[in-house]
């Protein structure tokens, strides 16, 4: 590997300086149903004294079927928004880390960005398991500071009980669903997202794996034995416990070597939630107590990329962050992809304050619903003309479209 003079990683080196990213807003969304240790006992052969001693959890919160991965994204969308007071028509990116979007496509970032009327932002999913989260805050984070943007929503949101085999005990009891969002904002301060370090080691592709959407075949009862519906998670959890263990000390050290910084400086760690042995073994190879990993694994168990923003709003909510606190985020999984980031806590933005900014975002929300029904129905429309008119059809949509051109 290419180094510099002094023999240093150059990929560790701190990064150039722009404007920086500060992570300005925080919401979080979880289903209301409850799958406790208890009722998992009584679907596959486990108890809840096994679950907590290797894992930590007790309970985790499953979607109803009305709930998507895209109606949880948004609600936690909303609550960010909130806090950091700004309108969706200010946002220019929308990124949502899942591996169970709503579709192949469109992106669930997509169908988030029309349902929050955020009509001037790009939208995109980005695939990175249970990294993904810090992936998609580092590719926003440098948008911002290569000064392409200036505003952009992260969001980690899962439905994993879809993609679970329910009579897989090996990994059924891990699981859970959840959102959670970080707005990020430009700033000529000194503040925000310091450094990341982003790894991937694809020669475990099938240490963690999700072969395939679903297909109609696989859906059969029956049609597969456990642990082999290519739609189904499959996990070689020992291994998977082996990798993590060994990386997410070392990638925290990485990124603060390339922030600049020491362990020692860290106020709090916000590791990915799979498992506190994974954490305590962690805190082990850092030489610090586990007092400084938040950890609330015990409620919803692995919620892939929105464990680490749900854990952030939880910690933000328990008052375990200061303004000028450093903070690292470290998160692994599938791929095998992991990544660490240190960033240095500023809060809310205390600029100049937004008036009606709730009501405003209430009236864009409405319009956006408004507008959604309205295309629908415009499209309804143009189909029963054109079935009855073929060409006055074909000319009614050209108007429209001259005149949506004209509008925009
Ligand atoms: N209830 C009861 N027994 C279970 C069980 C369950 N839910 N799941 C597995 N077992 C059994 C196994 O069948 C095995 O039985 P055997 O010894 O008779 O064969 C025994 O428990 C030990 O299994 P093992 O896989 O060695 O357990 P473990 O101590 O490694 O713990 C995990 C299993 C999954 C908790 C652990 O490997 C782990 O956390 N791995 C990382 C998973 C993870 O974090 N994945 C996501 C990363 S993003």
């Amino acid at each position: 590997m290419a180094t510099h003079g002094n023999g240093r990683d150059p990929r560790l080196l701190p990064e150039p300086q722009g404007a920086y990213a500060h992570v300005v807003g925080w919401g979080m969304a979880v289903p209301s149903q409850v799958l406790t240790n208890q009722d998992l006992a009584a679907i596959v052969e486990t108890s809840d004294e096994w679950i907590r001693t290797r894992t930590g959890v007790s309970e985790r919160r499953i979607a109803a079927s009305h709930e998507s991965t895209a109606s949880l994204g948004l609600r936690a969308a909303r609550n960010a928004l909130e806090v950091a007071n700004i309108l969706p028509l200010e946002l220019d990116l929308i990124v949502v880390a899942t591996s169970t979007p709503d579709n192949v496509f469109p992106s669930t970032a997509s169908l988030i960005q029309d349902q929050l009327g955020a009509t001037r932002a790009g939208a995109f999913d980005l695939s990175a398991a249970c990294a993904g989260f810090v992936y998609a805050l580092n590719m926003a984070a440098q948008s911002i500071r290569s000064g392409s943007i200036e505003s952009a929503i992260v969001i980690g949101a899962e439905t994993m009980s879809r993609i679970i085999d329910w009579r897989d005990r090996g990994t059924c009891v891990l699981f859970g669903d959840g959102a959670g969002a970080v707005v990020l904002k430009a700033s000529e301060s000194d503040g925000g997202i310091r450094s990341a370090v982003l790894r991937s080691d694809g020669s475990g592709r099938d240490l963690l794996i999700l072969p395939a959407m679903a297909s109609p075949e696989s859906q059969q009862p029956g049609a597969a034995p456990v642990g082999a519906r290519l739609d189904k998670l499959q996990m070689n959890g020992r291994e998977v416990y082996r990798f993590a263990t060994r990386i997410v000390g070392e990638s925290i050290s990485q990124a603060l070597e390339k922030a600049q910084l020491d362990i020692a400086d860290l106020a709090l760690v916000v590791p990915h939630q799979a498992n506190f042995r994974i954490i305590e073994a962690a805190a082990r190879n850092l030489g610090v107590s586990p007092d400084i990993f938040v950890s609330n694994l015990e409620r919803y168990g692995n919620t892939s990329a929105a464990s680490i923003p749900i854990a952030l709003c939880e910690a933000i909510d328990a008052g375990r962050i200061e303004e000028g606190d450093h903070i690292a985020f470290c998160g692994f999984g599938g791929g095998l992809a992991w990544a660490s980031m240190v960033l240095t806590w500023t809060g809310r933005e205390t600029g100049e304050p937004r008036p009606l900014g709730r009501q405003r975002r209430q009236l864009t929300y409405a319009r956006a619903g408004w507008r959604r029904r309205v295309r629908d129905w415009e499209r309804q429309m143009d189909d029963l003309v054109s079935s009855l008119h073929p060409r006055r059809g074909r000319l009614r949509r050209l108007r429209r479209r001259f005149e949506r051109q004209r509008l925009e």
